[in-house]
């Protein structure tokens, strides 16, 4: 159990929401075990036709928790949750609408890779710099991003760190549309609310012909093991170590 994410029914929709506005939404293990756990009980409870994941605070998520990360890549501990979210994510077939009111920074991009319909406020950036911090790609974003925006515009924000504003997302095909920040969590509870009253059969089916399922979680379990190698390397000690100390990293003594 945790504070930091509110789970809830609300009529036939499933609620998410982050709430852990001082650390801007950051996800720890702790969140992800208990978003894992609503989507697997999610999946056979027949009173959930439709997941919104939305957020508390004007940030969406900063991306996983780096003292989580941190704490495996010093070797203080082996748990990383996430991977275990997204693929609960990637099998949950009812559909899932996303309200993003700010910032999403990392899996906060990634994880609407998975989700259907996306409501970005005016203020949203959405990037994926993995590479700052010496890591690779998750939850298939290695396939999934360049396939919906290009090869170029998927290279340049994982590996130069460039984010997107919420008008470049809609424009990109990542979004469907931009809204002003309090229009944001309401617009989305109604495309789910409009959703639940649809054929689920047919949306189910629908999904499944759209998304390959078997292939993005082979994706998924490819780069987990090299996210999970990466962790432990000197380049990302020194990236996480550079975060919490509030300096630029050095990578310049490090070789591949
Ligand atoms: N993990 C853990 N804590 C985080 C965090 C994260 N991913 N992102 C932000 N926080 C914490 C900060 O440490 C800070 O905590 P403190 O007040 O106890 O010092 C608090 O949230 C506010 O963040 P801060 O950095 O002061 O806000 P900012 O507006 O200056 O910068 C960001 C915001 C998102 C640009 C910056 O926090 C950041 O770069 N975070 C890391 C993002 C990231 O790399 N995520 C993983 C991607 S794979």
């Amino acid at each position: 159990m945790t504070e930091h994410v509110k789970i809830q029914e609300n009529g036939a929709v499933l609620e998410i929401l982050f709430a852990r506005p001082e650390k801007k939404n950051a996800l720890s293990n702790a969140m992800y075990r208990a978003m894992s756990d609503a989507l697997e009980s999610a999946r056979t409870n027949n009173n959930v036709r439709v997941v919104l994941f939305g957020a508390e605070g004007e940030s969406f998520t900063a991306g996983n928790d780096l003292a989580d990360f941190a704490a495996v890549a010093t070797g203080a501990s082996a748990e990383l949750e996430a991977h275990a979210f997204l693929d609960q994510l990637a099998r949950t077939d009812k559909p899932i609408v996303a309200a993003v009111p700010g910032l999403a920074v990392g899996v906060g991009t990634t994880m609407l890779l998975h989700c259907d319909v996306v409501y970005l406020a005016e203020s949203a950036t959405l990037s994926t710099p993995f590479v700052n911090l010496a890591l690779v790609p998750e939850a298939a974003s290695s396939l999934l991003l360049p396939a919906r925006i290009g090869q170029v515009a998927a290279f340049a924000m994982f590996c130069l760190g460039e984010s997107l504003s919420a008008q470049q997302a809609v424009a990109l095909g990542l979004a469907n549309k931009v809204l002003p920040a309090e229009q944001v969590l309401p617009a989305a509870r109604e495309a789910a609310r409009m959703l639940a009253t649809r054929a689920l059969g047919a949306i189910v089916a629908t999904k499944k012909l759209m998304r390959d399922r078997e292939r993005v979680l082979a994706q998924m379990r490819n780069e987990e093991a090299i996210f999970r190698e990466r962790l432990r390397t000197d380049e990302a000690r020194e990236a996480l170590a550079a975060f919490f100390e509030r300096r630029p990293p050095d990578f310049s003594k490090f070789a591949p």
